[in-house]
């Protein structure tokens, strides 16, 4: 699975990029010597309306445990992204949207028409009573009028919650709850795929669950018109009577941004906060530290904005360095595995960043999707959400590249608000598979189960010792959720969930997951979730969800499902079991494969052994090591003798 042979910085990228390798020694030596002087030194790249004096005040300690960063600065983070460039560079192009039809017009808008856009879904928010503080949901497809939402939020100081389009109502329901917000943000239909998704439709269905609820603005993308309750308002009528100015809300730099939803070992989706000064500070560097990016550049992100890699690359990092941004409605595999290129080479895009997961299926369509067309605007590709597989990573370059793209995979999570482990491209020589080196001013360890600090080349766990801008600060009501499920496992040390190897050159190779989260498709899936999806269904007594190996997707969803006293199992409750839980939580919950088990391996006390579970669902059926200590040792037999293939 690794590649050790080492790729070189190109020399047109060592002479021209802004931080060569000489720069990037002195980005790690100043972090090191004066953190408090470096972080202030990077802050100076926003606006601040009173700059920062302090930088870091954490603590990962019990005692004096909390996340502040840049306490005493004041800033507004939608004024960063469009009114700060209004003077420089107000005619440039700020956004370019690509529908999902290929026959469909794109759409551009300008700084100056970003900063209108905004100010008037600003205005139409405070005309619905929406102040600072309050939290709004934005469930919308990939259309522009959610770029407006998420920075009217930010404009006027409310605290957006952004949920998955292919979520379904329960799911949508329960992030509606947890939060209490008061307000959606939604659209008649989205579309994917040259399929519609019945957004309003599914929004009505999450009210009747969610009394909290009282009003959802929808925009309007179809002529078919959508039942409207009493609740609803169109957002092209409400707009028509709103100014296209709007004062920003003064914000301290710890007055909260954002919350957004994701996957953790147990329980509930949690809902992570982010900040408005660190978040954005962390986005804007980053985001220039790994793509050097400047005016004239045209940036693809090829996420959703229902993640944070659509947050923090799609709309904050790039807006608030003045970058050209482009959102795509669709697939990048449809109309066919050429779409992805073919908008490239429509926008002239000069970055395209995406998952592994995306390349995986595309290159098993093979290079001639690829190689009729052209992508010469290219010159660099970026990866996230997964380990990517030094075979993905080959073909990137190779092909998709024609060798003079490097690859800038960056690790990192929800969590940690923009990349951690990345290169930089100017200044990184690259390995296939590897997301290379920590960023300046991040500190990682690798641990063994004890805790016992591992140095050189070795493999463990991944702790972050120090506190970085980007990092999280709570879990939504529930501060003690927040420092229990991260700094707890290892005292003192933020812990990622995640295992990694560091090889004699001191590259980081990300493992995957240690903790019970599998990765679908670089989608985030607690296995508890889907557990309580499943045992919601009548005739089902018990299940536990691993993950498995997955060509495409990365890790597929395995279950394990006993049903009740006198239930028969079927490939027809099979099926029935994959819907429920679709309808459940959403399409990419969705098993891949279902075993009905008459018993689950247990331990005396009651616990599911889910190391043996992982080994039968990856196939591994040698080694299940020592079963001595389960309730009932055969049941491992028939669990290995039924495995779904
Ligand atoms: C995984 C997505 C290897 C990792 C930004 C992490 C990666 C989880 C990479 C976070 C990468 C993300 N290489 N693994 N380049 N990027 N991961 O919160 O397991 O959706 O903990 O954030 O994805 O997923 P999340």
């Amino acid at each position: 699975m690794t590649d050790d042979t080492l790729y070189p910085v190109p020399d047109a990228w060592a002479r021209h990029a802004r931080i060569d390798a000489a720069k990037r020694t002195a980005l790690y030596d100043a972090a090191a010597a004066d953190p408090t002087r470096f972080w202030l030194d990077q802050a100076q790249r926003l606006d601040w309306l009173v700059p920062p004096t302090v930088a870091d005040e954490s603590s990962f300690d019990e005692g004096d445990f909390g996340i502040r960063w840049f306490g005493d600065g004041r800033l507004n983070v939608a004024v960063n992204c469009t009114d700060r460039h209004l003077a420089s560079r107000g005619g440039d192009t700020a956004l370019i949207w690509e529908p999902d039809d290929p026959a469909g017009t794109p759409r551009r808008f300008t700084f100056l028409e970003l900063h209108q856009h905004v100010c008037r879904f600003a205005n139409v928010l405070k005309d619905q009573g929406v102040a600072k503080g309050d939290r709004v949901t934005i469930y919308m497809p990939m259309i522009p009028e959610a770029a407006f939402a998420v920075l009217a939020c930010a404009r006027i100081g409310a605290i957006h919650s952004v949920v998955f389009g292919g979520f379904s109502p329960e799911a949508l329901a329960g992030r509606i709850i947890d939060c209490d917000s008061k307000l959606v943000v939604t659209a008649d239909i989205g579309r994917r795929g040259g399929k519609t998704i019945p957004l309003k439709a599914n929004v009505d269905a999450a009210a009747e669950r969610a009394p909290s609820l009282e009003t959802v603005i929808v925009v309007r993308t179809a002529h078919d018109v959508v039942p409207m309750t009493s609740r609803d308002i169109w957002y092209d009528e409400a707009t028509a009577l709103v100014s296209d100015s709007c004062p920003a809300e003064p914000m301290d730099a710890e007055d909260p941004l954002f919350i957004l939803y994701t996957s953790g070992s147990t329980g509930k989706p949690k809902g992570v906060l982010h900040t408005s000064g660190g978040y954005l500070l962390w986005a804007a560097l980053t985001h220039e530290w790994c793509f050097d990016q400047r005016p004239g550049d045209i940036w693809w992100c090829a996420a959703d904005i229902g993640w944070v890699t659509g947050h923090t690359y799609i709309l904050y990092g790039p807006l608030a360095n003045g970058i050209t941004t482009v959102m795509y409605e669709g697939l990048p595999n449809w109309p066919d595995a050429s779409r992805i290129w073919q908008v490239i080479d429509r926008h002239k895009v000069t970055t395209v960043f995406t998952a592994p997961t995306a390349l995986r299926a595309l290159m098993k369509d093979g290079d001639d999707f690829v190689n009729a067309t052209d992508r010469s605007s290219l010159r660099l590709l970026g990866t996230v959400g997964e380990p990517i597989n030094p075979e993905a990573w080959r073909w990137y370059h190779a092909v998709v590249g024609e060798g003079r793209c490097p690859i800038i995979d960056t690790w990192w999570q929800t969590e940690t608000g923009g990349a951690m482990i990345a290169p930089m491209p100017g200044a990184t020589s690259l390995k296939p598979g590897s997301a290379t080196l920590p960023l300046p001013g991040i500190v990682p360890q690798l641990v063994d189960e004890k805790g016992a600090v591992l140095d050189g080349a070795t493999e463990g766990n991944l702790v972050i010792t120090r506190s970085w801008p980007g990092q999280m600060r709570t879990v939504w009501g529930d501060h003690d959720r927040f420092f229990q499920t991260y700094f707890t496992t290892y005292p003192g040390k933020y812990f990622t969930g995640d295992g990694c190897r560091r090889d004699a050159d001191g590259y980081y190779w990300i493992t995957g997951r240690v903790d019970d989260v599998i990765n679908v498709s670089g989608h985030r899936m607690g296995t508890a979730e889907v557990e309580s999806a499943l045992v919601l269904h009548p005739k089902v007594a018990e299940a536990a969800v691993v993950g498995m190996p997955h060509d495409v997707k990365g890790q597929g969803i395995y279950a394990y499902v006993t049903l009740n006293a006198g239930e028969a199992a079927s490939d027809d409750l099979r099926q029935t079991l994959r819907s429920w839980v679709r309808t459940e939580i959403g399409p990419i919950a969705t098993p891949d494969a279902i075993q009905f088990a008459p018993g689950l391996p247990k331990t005396r006390s009651g616990k599911i052994m889910r190391r043996i579970l992982r080994k039968i669902a990856e196939g591994d059926t040698s080694s299940l090591g020592d079963t001595s200590t389960l309730a009932d040792p055969a049941v491992v037999d028939d669990l290995v003798a039924n495995r779904v293939a």
